[in-house]
């Protein structure tokens, strides 16, 4: 039976509050701490404030009863044996990630050390902030032997957070001293040892009691650039896959064939090829850009990355010419448009390269009808409606007379609508999808002029396809 720890998270985010309610699922008890009062009262209240698979089930399950929340750092230091930090780093304006919530934490942890603690850092960090963190602590006339700081990355995907916290390809743990590491291995412990995939009432997910996630131990400073190294690696896919299908486009290739040609050579693997309209979202921009910088501050030429950006902006670009090469001009045209979110299965828009899009196409006189399962509330707020711009309740009240449909995000629902009611609700049958959610043969069986990405565009057969052929 693996030991209950007491942690406090910091930070209620996207990662702070998996994080927290998932330690609770693992047994521990946790103090969820942020310094926005409102966020601390609206969780106390029962809202999650984010749209994320299982994590109302969960909250509802310990909130009061092994999660509390508070605004109190100090407090919540005091109580416990490990701080794990997960607050937000923003990109500056270099490009480099702005450690200063990060070191703001520190040095309030400092204040209230009483006993030793492990602090964990859990924020996407550079290499290096380990130490300045250890540092700060230390300007407080904190010992050393007081203290520990860790690195433990967190790889979840927004979206299906809670699973893949709970069912982790790896755990990596970058500690520098045995005593931290072996607190971390008893936190991790009900999945490592596969105690926790043997409770009836376990989140499902690929690990199992047989298949338990490896602990991978490293230095501190290892960890911290698996981190980077693995996010901007992902970005690289995808910025590869996205030129390959501008290739594809001009040859006459289709990429979905390609991508999977590639995929099923088990050294490349098929995730993270899918082309679409560029990636986005909290962490790959950010990510991307702070390697690249933590590069250039060691010296280090990693030009690489900085063409994965450029091929990541060049790809909304392409798109927004896709657009209007299916339109002649676009001032004055309406256009229904599918999907705010970063992607599909969350209510983010940080960096959404559909946001981008709806900002170019109004820059260019379109009229936009909007719709988006989850994240109309987030738009509205950076993008409030006006003249040029509604948001629709459902798919086809955003199609309604529009003389084309526009696909950004690849929600699950998108890729199964009703084609004869959208074919009769828009004003020309023309859809142009930028994540390559329907096959071009059926949509032009079904009467559509269909663009996509990385394929040839497909034009409505009046005729049955045999027929065309011979
Ligand atoms: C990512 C990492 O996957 C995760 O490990 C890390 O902890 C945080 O950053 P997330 O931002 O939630 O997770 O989204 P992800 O599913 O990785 O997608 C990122 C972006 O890439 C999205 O805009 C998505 O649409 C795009 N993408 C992803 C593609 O365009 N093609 C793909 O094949 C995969």
């Amino acid at each position: 039976m693996s030991k209950s720890i007491q942690i406090a998270v910091v930070g209620s985010g996207y990662v702070g509050l998996v994080a927290a309610a998932c330690f609770a699922e693992m047994g521990h008890r946790v103090i969820c701490v942020d310094n926005d009062e409102r966020k601390v009262a609206a969780l106390e209240n029962g809202d999650t404030l984010i749209h994320e698979d299982h994590l109302p089930e969960l909250l509802a399950r310990y909130r009061g009863d092994g999660v509390s929340f508070t605004t109190d750092l100090a407090e919540a230091t005091r109580e416990s044996e490990a701080i794990f930090i997960a607050v937000g780093t923003p990109q500056s304006e270099s490009g480099d990630a702005d450690l200063s919530y990060v070191e703001a934490v520190a040095c309030e942890v400092a204040r209230s050390i009483t006993g030793y603690k492990v602090i964990v850092e859990k924020s996407t960090v550079p290499v290096y902030t380990n130490e300045w963190i250890c540092r700060a602590i230390e300007r407080h006339g904190i010992d050393r032997s007081q203290f520990d700081v860790v690195s433990n990355p967190e790889f979840l995907r927004e979206g299906t957070a809670v699973a893949d916290f709970l069912h982790p390809d790896r755990i990596v743990v970058g500690a520098d001293s045995e005593r931290a590491a072996d607190i971390l291995e008893a936190i991790y412990s009900p999945l490592t040892t596969g105690e926790y995939y043997q409770r009836p009432d376990a989140i499902p997910g690929v690990c199992s009691t047989a298949a338990p996630p490896p602990l991978l131990l490293t230095s501190t400073k290892s960890a911290e650039i698996i981190k980077h190294a693995s996010n901007a690696f992902l970005a690289l896919k995808i910025s590869f896959i996205n030129a390959v299908s501008n290739l594809c486009e001009t040859a006459g290739a289709d990429v979905e064939q390609v991508a999977r040609g590639m995929g099923l050579d088990s050294r490349i693997g098929p995730r993270f090829l899918r082309p679409g309209i560029g990636y986005g979202g909290s962490c790959f921009p950010k990510d991307v850009a702070a390697f690249r910088s933590v590069a250039e501050q060691l010296g280090v030429d990693f030009g690489l990355l900085t063409e994965v950006e450029r091929i990541n902006a060049q790809q909304k670009k392409r798109f927004l010419s896709k657009i209007r090469s299916a339109l002649w001009t676009l001032r004055g045209k309406r256009l229904g448009v599918l999907g705010l979110a970063f992607k599909g299965g969350t209510d983010d828009i940080r960096e959404s390269p559909a946001i981008d899009l709806i900002r170019m196409l109004l820059a260019e006189g379109c009229h936009i009808s909007a719709f988006d399962p989850a994240a109309v509330r987030r738009a509205i707020e950076v993008m409030p409606e006006g003249p040029a711009l509604e948001y629709a309740d459902d798919a086809y009240s955003a199609a309604r007379n529009a003389d084309a449909l526009v696909i950004f995000t690849d929600w699950n629902e998108f890729a199964n609508l009703d084609l004869e009611r959208l074919g009769k609700t828009l004003r020309y049958p023309i859809i142009i999808d930028g994540r390559n959610l329907y096959e071009p043969q059926a949509m032009a069986e079904q009467g559509f002029t269909y663009l996509s990405v990385g394929r040839a565009t497909s034009y409505p057969v009046r005729q049955p396809a045999a027929a065309v052929s011979t």
